[in-house]
């Protein structure tokens, strides 16, 4: 039976700020971050996917219109010139809020073969949520995605920065309970180990 692949699920357009004053959010960190970074590229283009990375984290683990401007602000480029690079990267969560943790489930053809979609189903029951969806206490969303490069250790779930595979019922039941008492997001986690992945050790002050 073929099933429908949703492509992009929390990757939507997100509403600009209205107004013109804009809410500054970035901490003092972020802001050395953002400025180490900008002396790595030509320009303050060039700086667009880690500065989104940098929001993302900053935002709580999602791209809401404010983070975008604030992006934007911050390298001097137009609003719809950055909300067109969040929204073409799947990565990027746009448009509306993310669970703290984000159970990315790959259902590409190796996956598809070793039982992903018997995994999702397990998780939309056990969670109550489909995919693109989050849960009412704010802890998971799940999320449909194309091959992780993993292949190998199918079915593969990606949490964070971590890969787990091959799964099966009871390691997931394992995993989620694990989630639910884990202090840190696996989300912003996951931006800010991409944000340090960018910055060379001695601009690194956390
Ligand atoms: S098909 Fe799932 S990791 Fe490649």
């Amino acid at each position: 039976m073929s099933q429908l692949i949703q492509l992009g699920g929390i990757n939507e357009r997100p509403k600009a700020p209205k107004g013109d004053t804009l809410k500054l959010h970035f901490s003092d960190e972020a802001i050395h971050e953002l400025n180490a970074l900008m002396t790595h590229y030509p320009d303050k283009k060039s700086c667009i996917l880690p500065g989104l990375w940098i929001a993302q984290r900053e935002y709580g683990g999602f791209l809401s219109g404010e983070a975008i401007a604030e992006v934007a602000h911050r390298l001097e480029r137009s609003y719809a010139e950055v909300e067109g690079v969040a929204t073409f990267y799947s990565m990027y969560n746009t448009a509306h809020a993310v669970g703290k943790h984000m159970i990315e489930v790959c259902t590409c053809l190796s996956c598809h073969m070793c039982g992903a979609y018997r995994i999702a189903d397990h998780l939309k029951e056990k969670l109550g949520i489909g995919f693109g969806e989050t849960t009412p206490d704010g802890l998971f969303t799940l999320h449909e995605v194309e091959c992780l490069n993993a292949c190998d250790r199918a079915p593969l779930l990606q949490i964070g920065s971590d890969y787990h595979g091959p799964v099966d019922a009871a390691y997931v039941d394992r995993l989620i309970d694990e989630l639910r008492t884990k202090e840190t997001s696996s989300v912003t986690q996951l931006a800010d180990d991409i944000v340090k992945v960018h910055l060379r050790d001695v601009e690194k002050i956390r």
